[in-house]
C-alpha cells in the first residue's frame, strides 16, 4: 500500500478540497465547505491525504466532527483515479486516530445504504452497523449509522 501524507487542511487547500468534492457523487453545498475552511470552523477538522511530502495534490480528505460526545465522521472522499489505493481507509484511521486524540471513546458515521463500496471500507475497519435512517438524505435515501470503538483494531495484513 502506498502511504498518502496526512495533514490537517486549511484555507489554502480550498481549491483542492472543492475540486475533490466536485468529483464525489455526494457533493456537500460548496457554500458550506467554503465557510468552514475560510471562516475556519473550529468544531470541524478538515484532514486531507496528499500525494506527497508537500500539499501538492490533494487525493481526499475526510471530515471530522462530533456529535453526542462522540467523534463523527462527516463526510469522506477520494478522487476517482485514486480509489482502490487505500487512501479512503487511512483517512479513516486518521480521523479516528485524530478523534481519540480529542479525548472520543468512539466514532460513528451515516453512510448512504446503497453506498456498498463505503459500507464495505467501514466494515472493513471494525465499524458496526446500527440503525437504518429512512429517508434521511435530501433525495429520500436512507442512511445506515455505523459506530466504532476507539482505538480502531486495524487486521495487520491490511498495511501490506
Ligand atoms: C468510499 C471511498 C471514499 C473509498 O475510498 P478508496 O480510497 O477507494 O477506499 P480504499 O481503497 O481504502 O478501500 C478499502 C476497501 O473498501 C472496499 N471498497 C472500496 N471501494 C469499493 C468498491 N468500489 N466496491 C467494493 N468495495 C470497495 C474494499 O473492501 C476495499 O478494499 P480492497 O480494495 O482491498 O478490496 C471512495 O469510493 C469515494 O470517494 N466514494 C465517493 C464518496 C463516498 O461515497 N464517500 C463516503 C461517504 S460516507
Amino acid at each position: 500500500m502506498i502511504l498518502a501524507n496526512i495533514l490537517f487542511c486549511d484555507q489554502d487547500d480550498l481549491g483542492q478540497i472543492l475540486e475533490v468534492n466536485r468529483a464525489s457523487p455526494y457533493p456537500w453545498s460548496e457554500r458550506i465547505i467554503t465557510r468552514d475552511l475560510l471562516v475556519g470552523d473550529t468544531r470541524l477538522s478538515y484532514i486531507g491525504a496528499f500525494a506527497s511530502a508537500g500539499k501538492e495534490k490533494l487525493l481526499g480528505y475526510a471530515v471530522l466532527g462530533d456529535e453526542k460526545g462522540n467523534g463523527l465522521l462527516m463526510n469522506l472522499a477520494v478522487l476517482p483515479a485514486h480509489r482502490r489505493r487505500g487512501f479512503g481507509t487511512q483517512l479513516t484511521v486518521a480521523a479516528a486516530e485524530c478523534a481519540r486524540d480529542m479525548g472520543f471513546s468512539a466514532l460513528a458515521l451515516r453512510v448512504r445504504l446503497s453506498n456498498f463500496a463505503a459500507l464495505a471500507l467501514y466494515g472493513s475497519l471494525g465499524f458496526k452497523i446500527g440503525a437504518t435512517l429512512e429517508n434521511f438524505y435530501s433525495n429520500g435515501d436512507a442512511a445506515q449509522y455505523m459506530s466504532a470503538k476507539l482505538p480502531l483494531v486495524i487486521a495487520e495484513e491490511m498495511w501490506e
